[in-house]
């Protein structure tokens, strides 16, 4: 099989380009490194089966002109802002590279008559639902982030261009998504802010935001199970872990493993981290456990494990 990623550069991205390439299939990757590295893709450029292309995906023309002639059998479409904070200060990053990439994509697969798609959603579609449970099929839904708009503006196109093109589509919304070669999220911020003053640490909010955060490899699992024969159609799947961690547990888990003692935490005030932060939220899992898949680490395992990495 012949599989294009695009943000395989980045951290999710990367471990899934390791997964399909270990396990025979040809991958092809298209990045431009604004939050993608080098190093990350360094250690494919040996093998036979692997491409790079250094693209801007939302450039849809000069996208689509680059892989005319690849004979693509699935799209995993990975590619992102990830740096939420820094789109909440420009709307046009969001607007970018979060939705035209998705817009080129489709426009790729329209054009090149390549039906599978793999989408990387995300839970920011939901918004704040103040305790609703958030099954799939919840509607009504107001994201209140440019990332979280732009997401659910991909669906909606996602959805549409499979209607009209016939696309097999699985779409997974991830939760927080943390583990090896991590380089953006508070586990990551924590550790920067300790480096620098070790006795006192700078924690958003109240401390209280508690989300489930899901280990890389579990999602990995998860992603490689249901795409190897996606069915006809939008198929959607919450994923994650049914357990949470809250931020002071992360600063907790961060001093423990990292050595910090006595460490004062020092708490910014509020229940939100930033301006779009969902600060509690608890997906319903039951699609993807009947399903097959169910994460192997807890929320508080993988924020761990992540540390140990890190480290
Ligand atoms: N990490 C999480 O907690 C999380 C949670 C929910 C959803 N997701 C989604 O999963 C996907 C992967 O996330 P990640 O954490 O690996 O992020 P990441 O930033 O590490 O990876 C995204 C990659 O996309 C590339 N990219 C961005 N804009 C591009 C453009 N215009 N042209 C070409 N390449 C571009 C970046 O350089 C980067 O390598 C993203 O779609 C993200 O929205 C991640």
């Amino acid at each position: 099989m012949k599989a294009l990623v695009t943000g395989g550069a980045g951290f999710i991205g990367s471990h899934l380009v390791r997964r399909l390439l270990n396990e025979g299939n040809e991958v092809i990757v298209v990045d431009n490194f604004t939050l993608g590295t080098q190093e990350r893709v360094d250690q494919f450029s040996n093998n036979p089966n692997y491409k790079f292309y250094k693209i801007d995906i939302d450039k849809t023309e000069e996208f689509c002109d680059a892989l005319k002639n690849e004979q693509i059998d699935i799209v995993y479409h990975l590619a992102a802002n990830s740096d939420i904070q820094k789109g909440g200060k420009n709307p046009s990053v969001d607007y970018g590279d979060t939705f035209m990439t998705t817009y080129s994509v489709l426009e790729l697969m329209r054009r090149n008559n390549i039906k599978n798609l793999f989408f990387s959603s995300t839970s920011a579609i939901y918004g704040d639902e103040h305790g609703k449970l958030m099954t799939e099929d919840l509607g009504g839904l107001e994201p209140i982030s440019y990332y979280g708009g732009a997401k659910y503006a991909s669906e909606g196109f996602i959805s549409s261009y499979t209607h009209m093109n016939d696309f097999n589509t699985m779409i997974f919304r991830f939760p927080n998504v943390i583990g090896p070669s991590l380089t953006h999220g508070v586990i990551f911020d924590f550790k920067k802010k300790l480096e620098k003053n070790p006795k006192e640490l700078e924690i958003l909010g109240d401390g209280t935001q508690t989300k489930p955060y899901v280990y890389v490899l579990d999602l990995i699992d998860a992603i490689m199970m249901m795409t190897k024969e996606i069915p006809s159609g939008i198929n959607v799947y919450n994923i994650g872990v049914e357990t949470a961690t809250s931020v002071t547990t992360i600063a907790d888990i961060v001093c423990e493993e990292l050595g910090y003692k006595d460490v004062k935490y020092k708490y910014t005030g509020g229940n939100i981290g930033w301006k779009g932060d969902v600060p509690k939220f608890q997906f319903d899992l039951t699609k993807i456990h009947n399903a097959g898949w169910r994460a192997s680490h807890t929320s508080d395992e993988a924020v761990r494990e992540t540390v140990r990495h890190i480290k």
